[in-house]
Order: structure tokens, then sequence, then C-alpha cells
């Protein structure tokens, strides 16, 4: 079984942990809103700060429920099963020094959930963080115009065949010849590429389905949320760190941060930190990484 591997952990500590070494700070919270496996979050308990951990994956919740047992029984830990979108309201006035957001999957989710996030595996196309919420990625495709799906394999997958894909798929649709798995689609994706670019250094399917990853778990929207909402429960001299593994969401990320800064923030990361050569030899998903950092002002 897959585990996965926290990234950037030491920038994470560097970052986040001086904003808890304030004297006003020694009794906040640090808001962990993408719980996954609690990696992140097991640093931050053994350093004694207490954590609000939440994840929209009602089993990644139930496993660091076991995983975190005492914590949670010692009330150093508090865990949710919600969307980042759902939390601004469940946090009445607790102080909150830190937040911290890991977008995206996980690796358990990739590999151990049965819910079609790998192109590689004969699972169901459901692709859903939370199976209870919204609709699965097959429905989404049976139902959505062409255009719809050019549309959405461009902007978030960043596929240039985009037009192709969405071709192939509203025609074996017509013919009720849909692959009902990943695997499948996968396929259909492959063959719906010029020869010459299915042999390329990534899956032909790649994009199409962080595309559709993204689409079907509302995870843009989610990013709204986190920086409309969340980060404004900051204290005063309380930091915020995001890391994206996608432009779009860095691209977000960045401009809101930079109007922050006429609002009461400070920007931490000048630029974007990445991971060390170090780190990605060891955990190619870290390849992607970027992390930014803001401060609210005292
Ligand atoms: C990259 S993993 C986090 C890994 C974690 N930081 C660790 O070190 O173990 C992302 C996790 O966040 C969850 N997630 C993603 N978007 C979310 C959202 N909008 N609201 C709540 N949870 C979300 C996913 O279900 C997944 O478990």
């Amino acid at each position: 079984m897959t585990v996965h591997e926290s990234v950037m952990v030491t920038e994470i500590l560097d970052t986040l942990l001086p904003a808890f070494g304030r004297d006003a700070h020694r009794e906040s919270w640090l808001l962990d809103c993408t719980l996954g496996g609690g990696g992140h979050t097991s640093y931050f308990l053994k350093k004694g700060i207490k954590v609000f951990g939440i994840d929209r994956d009602p089993v990644a919740v139930s496993e660091a429920k076991k995983r975190f047992s005492s914590e949670i029984a010692s009330g150093q830990l508090r865990v949710e099963n919600l969307a980042i979108s759902d939390l601004s309201q469940k946090l009445g006035d607790i102080k909150i020094a830190g937040i911290l957001a890991d977008l995206g999957f996980s690796s358990d989710q990739l590999e151990n959930r049965g819910r079609g996030f790998s192109f590689l595996k004969d699972e169901p196309l459901d692709m859903r963080m939370d199976p209870e919420s919204g609709v699965s990625a097959l429905e989404f495709l049976m139902e959505a115009r062409e255009e719809e799906l050019t549309d959405l394999i461009f902007t978030l997958g960043e596929e240039r065949f985009s037009r192709r894909i969405a071709r192939s798929i509203v025609e074996k649709r017509k013919f009720d010849e849909f692959p009902k798995t990943a695997a499948g689609l996968a396929h259909l994706i492959e063959r719906s590429v010029p020869p010459n670019a299915r042999h390329g250094r990534i899956h032909a399917a790649t994009r199409t389905f962080q595309a559709l990853r993204i689409h079907i778990n509302g995870e843009m929207e989610q990013l709204d949320a986190l920086l409309d909402g969340v980060i404004l429960k900051l204290s005063p001299g309380g930091r915020a760190g995001i890391i994206s593994f996608h432009s779009l969401e860095d691209r977000k990320v960045k401009h809101k941060f930079r109007k922050f800064s006429d609002q009461g923030f400070t920007i931490i990361t000048k630029k974007p930190l990445e991971a060390s050569d170090n780190e990605v030899k060891q955990n190619p998903r870290a390849r992607s990484a970027k992390y930014r950092v803001i401060e609210k002002d005292e």
C-alpha cells in the first residue's frame, strides 16, 4: 500500500512555526485545511501545537482519527470531514496562528481509494475526493457538451489536443461504447492524440485526467474559498502557507497575495519556494510544488 510522502516539510516548519513563537500565540491553533494522511500535521503536533485538521475525503478523516487517537483524546487535535468551502463557518472564535493548505490529492487517493484517480487502473471513473458530493467523472463525461469538454481540458489541463480528445469522448458516447473505467478512458485518450504524441515523457492522458479531477472537485472554487474566506480568519501575526501543484492555482495565490499586501498582510515569500533537488529525487511528486506564505500584520 502506498503511503503519501509529505512535501517541503522543512520549508513549511521554517515559515509557519515563527508565528507560534509569539507570546500572543502560545495557545493558538494551526488549521490544516488538507489533512490527508496527517503527515504535515504530525510535525506540528510534535512541536506541541494545537491542530484543527480537515479533509473532504471521509476515508482520509477516518484514518487520521485512528492514527492520532491519543492527540484527539487529549484535545490537541480536532479532525473534521469538511471541504475548505465549509470551514469558515465552523471556526467559531478560536485564535488561528497558522494555516496550511497542501492542495490537490494524495498518493493514498491515487493508489488506494479505487475511485479512478489513476489512469493506470481499471477502476470506476469517479474521481471525487468526497464520493458523497457532486457528480462522478463518468456522469459528467456522459452529459457534458463537446465545447465544454474542449474548454476544460484546454484550460485546466493545458492540453493542446483538447479538441480531438473531446471529440472522441463525444463520438464514443454516441455509440454507447464509452469506457466505464479510468484505464479505459486513458486508452481512449491515447488513441485520440496523434501517434507521435503518444509516447512522451508523461502519459498522453495525464493532462486530461488532471483537468477532470480539478473540475469534478471544484478545486479552483475551493481555492477561492480559502483565499477569500479562511485566510481572513488569521489572527494578527499569524501566517498562511499554500502549496500548489498547478500553474493556474499558483497564479491565483500569487495575485491574491499581492492584493492582500495592500490590505494588512505582508508577503513572506517574494518568490515561491520549491522543493530541493534532493527532495525531488526522493519524492518526484514534489517537483511541481510551489509554496507561498503570507503574514497578517499586527
Ligand atoms: C496533498 S494531500 C495532503 C497531504 C498532507 N498534507 C500530508 O502531509 O499527509 C491533499 C488532501 O487534501 C484533501 N483536499 C483537497 N482539497 C480539499 C478541499 N477543498 N477541502 C478539504 N480537503 C481537501 C484531499 O482529499 C487530500 O486528502
